[in-house]
C-alpha cells in the first residue's frame, strides 16, 4: 500500500544540519511502498534537491507553503513557478499558518488550485472532517490542533473515524499528524486506515525519524 511519511521541519535547520539529516536517512532501509518526503524551509529546498539528484536518493521534497498568487509584484512571496522543478508536493493550510498568518479556507482553495495547475501535489491540512477540502485534492493531512506539538496524539479509534469520514466525503487519502512518535506510529498505522503521517517534532532528529520508519 502506498504510504507517505512527511518530515515537516517547520522553521528549523541550517543547511549543514539538513545535509547531515539527509546523509543519515539516505542510509536506512525503506519498507516497500513508503515514500519519504522532506517539507523543508524554502532556502533549503534547492540544495537538498541537488544532493538528492547527485546521489540518486529515493527521497522527495515538499514546500511547507506556497503563494496564492502567480508571478508578479508580490514581494516576499514564493510562487509555484519558483518551486515546480524542485518539489513534487506542497503542504497547504497547516494549522500554524491558519492560526499565525490568518490563512483562510479560501486561501487554501486558491493555493491548491494553482498547485494542481502546476503539477505539484497539494497535501491539504484539515483540523477535522468539517474543514473544506478543495476540488481535485488527493491528499489530506488530518491534524487536530490540540495534538500538534503537545505530546498528546489523537486516539487511534478516533483517527479511524475521522479518516473514514474524510475518505467517504472527498475520496482523498488521509495522513495523520500531531505528536506522532516511535511509541504510537505503529498502532495508528495498523488501527486507523491512514495512508501515512505528517511528523513535526519527531522528524528533526534523523535517528528518531529513522526509528519511526523502522516501525512501519
Ligand atoms: P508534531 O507536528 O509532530 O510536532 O506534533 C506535526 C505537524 O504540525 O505537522
Amino acid at each position: 500500500m502506498e504510504m507517505l511519511l512527511v518530515a515537516n521541519w517547520k522553521a528549523n535547520k541550517t543547511l549543514e544540519q539538513a545535509f547531515t539529516w539527509l546523509d543519515y536517512i539516505s542510509g536506512i532501509n525503506l519498507p516497500e511502498g513508503l515514500t519519504i518526503i522532506i517539507a523543508a524551509p524554502y532556502p533549503l529546498i534547492a540544495p537538498l534537491k541537488g544532493e538528492i539528484m547527485a546521489n540518486q536518493l529515493n527521497i522527495k521534497l515538499a514546500s511547507q507553503d506556497i503563494s496564492k498568487f502567480e508571478n508578479g509584484a508580490y514581494t516576499g512571496e514564493v510562487t509555484c513557478e519558483a518551486v515546480l522543478d524542485l518539489v513534487k508536493y506542497c503542504l497547504v493550510g497547516h494549522s500554524e499558518r491558519r492560526t499565525n498568518f490568518g490563512e483562510t479556507d479560501q486561501d487554501v482553495a486558491q493555493k491548491s488550485s494553482l498547485l494542481i495547475k502546476n503539477n505539484i501535489v497539494p497535501i491539504v491540512c484539515v483540523q477535522d472532517q468539517t474543514t473544506p477540502v478543495p476540488q481535485g485534492v488527493r491528499w489530506v493531512a488530518y491534524e487536530p490542533p490540540s495534538a500538534i506539538g503537545s505530546g498528546e496524539a489523537d486516539e487511534t479509534s478516533h483517527i479511524g473515524q475521522v479518516v473514514s469520514q474524510i475518505n467517504a466525503a472527498t475520496q482523498t487519502k488521509v495522513l495523520y499528524g500531531g505528536s506522532v512518535d516511535e511509541g504510537n506510529i505503529k498502532s495508528i498505522a495498523d488501527g486507523s486506515g491512514v495512508s501515512g503521517f505528517l511528523v513535526g517534532g519527531a522528524s528533526l532528529n534523523p535517528e528518531e525519524f529513522a526509528s519511526l520508519v523502522s516501525r512501519l
